[in-house]
C-alpha cells in the first residue's frame, strides 16, 4: 500500500513537473521576438552546441535566436590547420543547422594574429614568406572558405583586431610581411570570393579613444578607396563598470555616421575582479589565480545578480535606441558555464556572464534585457 503510494506521488509529481517545465517554456518570453523590431540576436556556439551533443542547445537557439557565429569552428587553426588541408565538418554543419531554421550566419574570421597557424606566414624551409606569396595564401584561404559558404553565410569578420590599444596597427605578421594594405587586400578578396555578402571589421575597445578613432579613420579610408565594407563590429567584451555607457552610445553614432552597419559582436559581462588596468579583450593575457579573485565560485548572490541585470539594462536602453543603425547583437555563448571568461584573463573561474545560466535557464539579467522593450 505504501509503496503503491509513494509510487503515485512520484508519478504526479514528475508529471506536474513536466507540466510545469512546458508551461515555463511556453511563457518565457523569446530574446528574438522581443527584439524582432530591433536587430538580429545572435549567439557563437561551441562545437557540442553545433553538433547537437549538447542537447538542450538545439531547442534554446531555435527559440531565442536568429544568429549564429562559430566560437572557434572558422578560425584558421580550425578550417585550414595545415598547408592546402581544409576541414569543414563543424563549419559545414553550423551553416546547415543555420539554414534549417533560417538563422544569419557570421563566419569568424578570415583574417587575425591569433588562432593563426605558423605555417601560414612561413615557407617549406620556415622561412619567412615574401608579401606576394603570404597574399597568396590568404587569397586561396579567403577564396576557398567564403567560396564553399557563398549564398550561405551572410556575413564575414572579414579582419579581426588589426589596432593597437593606442590606436597604430597592431604589429603582427600579416603587418610585417603584407604592408599597410593588408586590410585591404582582405576585404577586396571576400567580396571577390562572394560579392553578395555582408564584410565586417570587427575589434574590442574601439568605443574608446584613441582606438575609436583609428577604427573610424580605417573605415572611412575603405569606404573613400572604394573598398566594400558593409558594417563594424564591436565586440562587447565588457564589465560592469568599463566602459561608460555614454562611451557606448556616441560610439554607435559615429560607426553610423560613417554609413556602416554596427553591431555588438561577442557581447559578455565579466563580473569577477579585473587585475589592476587590465580593460582589453587580448586573448594572450594571463594572470594569477588568487581565491579572492574568484568570489562566486558557490554561486552568485542576488546583490551580484541584480548588479549584472542593471548593466544589461542600461546597455540595452541604448541599443535600442538605434534600430536603423545597429543591426545584430551576439552574446559571446549561450550560457554562463560555456564562457570564455571562466578561463581568461585568469584561469579556473566561476563567472556569470551571459543571460542564461549553466542550465540553460534565463537569468534575472535576461528578463532585464527583455524588460527594456516591454516598458
Ligand atoms: C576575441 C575573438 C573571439 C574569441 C574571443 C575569446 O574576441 O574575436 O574569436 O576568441 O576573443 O573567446
Amino acid at each position: 500500500m505504501k509503496t503503491t503510494f509513494v509510487k503515485y506521488l512520484l508519478k504526479t509529481g514528475m508529471a506536474l513537473m513536466v507540466i510545469v517545465s512546458f508551461a515555463c517554456s511556453k511563457t518565457e518570453p523569446s530574446l528574438k521576438d522581443a527584439f524582432k523590431d530591433h536587430f538580429l540576436i545572435g549567439a557563437a556556439i561551441n562545437t557540442e552546441q553545433i553538433m547537437g551533443t549538447d542537447s538542450l542547445a538545439h531547442l534554446v537557439l531555435i527559440k531565442h535566436f536568429n544568429a549564429l557565429t562559430g566560437e572557434n569552428a572558422m578560425k584558421w587553426e580550425r578550417i585550414h590547420p595545415l598547408p592546402g588541408n581544409y576541414y569543414f565538418t563543424l563549419s559545414d554543419s553550423l551553416v546547415s543547422f543555420a539554414q534549417r531554421n533560417g538563422m544569419f550566419v557570421t563566419g569568424h574570421t578570415l583574417l587575425w594574429h591569433h588562432q593563426t597557424p605558423k605555417w601560414v606566414f612561413e615557407d617549406t624551409a620556415g622561412k619567412p614568406l615574401t608579401r606576394d606569396s603570404l597574399l597568396a595564401v590568404l587569397k586561396d584561404h579567403i577564396f576557398t572558405v567564403v567560396g564553399r559558404y557563398k549564398g550561405k553565410v551572410q556575413s564575414w569578420d572579414v579582419v579581426n583586431e588589426a589596432l593597437e590599444e593606442n590606436g597604430s596597427l597592431r604589429k603582427t605578421k600579416w603587418l610585417e610581411i603584407i604592408g599597410n594594405d593588408y586590410i585591404e587586400k582582405a576585404f577586396e578578396y571576400a567580396k571577390e570570393a562572394d560579392p553578395d555578402a555582408e564584410l565586417y571589421y570587427n575589434d574590442y575597445n574601439i568605443e574608446t579613444a584613441p582606438k575609436r578613432d583609428s577604427a573610424l579613420k580605417l573605415i572611412s579610408t575603405l569606404k573613400a578607396k572604394g573598398i566594400k565594407i558593409d558594417g563594424v563590429g564591436i565586440q562587447g567584451h565588457y564589465h560592469l563598470d568599463f566602459p561608460v555607457l555614454a562611451d557606448i552610445d556616441s560610439a554607435i553614432r559615429a560607426f553610423g555616421n560613417l554609413g556602416v552597419k554596427v553591431m555588438f559582436t561577442e557581447l559578455d559581462i565579466n563580473i569577477l575582479p579585473k587585475p589592476e588596468n587590465f580593460t582589453g579583450a587580448n586573448i594572450s593575457d594571463n594572470y594569477e589565480l588568487r581565491p579572492e579573485m574568484n568570489p562566486y565560485a558557490n554561486g552568485l548572490p542576488d546583490s551580484a545578480s541584480k548588479q549584472l541585470a542593471d548593466r544589461y539594462a542600461d546597455m540595452f536602453n541604448i541599443f535600442i535606441k538605434y534600430p536603423d543603425i545597429i543591426s545584430r547583437i551576439t552574446f559571446w555563448g549561450i550560457h554562463d558555464g560555456q564562457s570564455w571568461l571562466n578561463n581568461w584573463p585568469i584561469r579556473g573561474r566561476t563567472n556569470y556572464p551571459l543571460l542564461f545560466d549553466r542550465n540553460y535557464k534565463p537569468k534575472q539579467a535576461f528578463y532585464s534585457v527583455i524588460n527594456t522593450v516591454k516598458k
